[in-house]
């Protein structure tokens, strides 16, 4: 079976109603990520951080996957398939893809605020949609933070996932403005032999080697174009 690999942003869950980022000027449902999304912010106010974070898990819980991830998981039938996601939520799970390496963390777990807890703290995962910053606490007596990587902060699965993109067949970017790093850099790590494709509505606008091949589509009919080539 082909090695297809799926690389995916905000973008792929927009049509499951969860905001992107870069969408909404660079705020992340009206916040600015230095207040919510770094240590420094966490530092400074770990209730607003908290409130935050409790608030996307409430929504990411309410929502659904839409019909692009549940073509991603049924190419499963035809491809050996695996998702490298910047996303925060587990919507490609409950669509049933198998294999999912979460490369800025998932929001459904969490790890405990222990400076010294390093990259690979235990996690925990969350049973309702909030955490408490009062009680709820690692055994070290340190509050439980979400398990996302914050801007700034290591992204200790990104030489897995640099192993993965490296031995893909099949390429596919959806649903990312590819502004983030280091992950973005990923783009750059396929074989010269691989087939490549970026799925974006903003496709045309985005710079990327020639070996790409555009589909200004949203996620859900671009996957779907995309299903047809390779099927055909
Ligand atoms: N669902 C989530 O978990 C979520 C949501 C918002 C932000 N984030 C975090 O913020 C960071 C943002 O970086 P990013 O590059 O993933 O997102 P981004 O917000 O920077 O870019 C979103 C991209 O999605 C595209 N897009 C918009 N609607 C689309 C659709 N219907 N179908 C396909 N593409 C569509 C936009 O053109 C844009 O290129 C990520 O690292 C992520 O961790 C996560």
């Amino acid at each position: 079976m082909k090695k297809l690999v799926v690389f995916s942003g905000a973008g792929m869950s927009a049509e499951s109603g969860i905001q992107t980022f870069r969408d909404s000027d660079g705020l992340w449902e009206q916040h600015r990520i230095e207040d919510v999304a770094t240590p420094e912010a966490w530092a400074k106010n770990p209730e607003l951080v908290q409130r935050f974070y409790n608030a996307r898990r409430k929504n990411i819980l309410a929502a659904k996957p839409n019909a692009a991830h549940h073509i991603i998981a049924e190419l499963e039938q035809d491809f050996d398939v695996q998702v490298i996601t910047q996303n925060i939520d587990d919507l490609h799970e409950r669509a049933g893809s198998s294999k999912v390496l979460h490369l800025h963390g998932n929001i459904r777990f969490s790890k405990s605020s222990d400076p010294k807890a390093g990259d690979h703290a235990t996690l925990y995962p969350i049973l309702g949609d909030s955490l408490d910053l009062s009680t709820d606490k690692c055994p070290k007596g340190y509050p439980l933070r979400p398990h996302v990587v914050w801007f700034g902060e290591a992204v200790p699965a990104y030489s897995e996932a640099e192993r993965v993109v490296q031995q893909a067949d099949i390429f596919v970017v959806i649903g990312t403005s590819l502004q983030v790093y280091p992950v973005a850099g990923l783009v750059h790590c396929i074989s010269s032999t691989a087939q490549a494709y970026y799925i974006d509505p903003k496709a045309n606008q985005q710079h990327l080697p020639q070996q790409y091949q555009k589909i200004a589509l949203a996620a859900s009919q671009g996957i779907n174009q995309l299903k047809q080539i390779l099927l055909t």
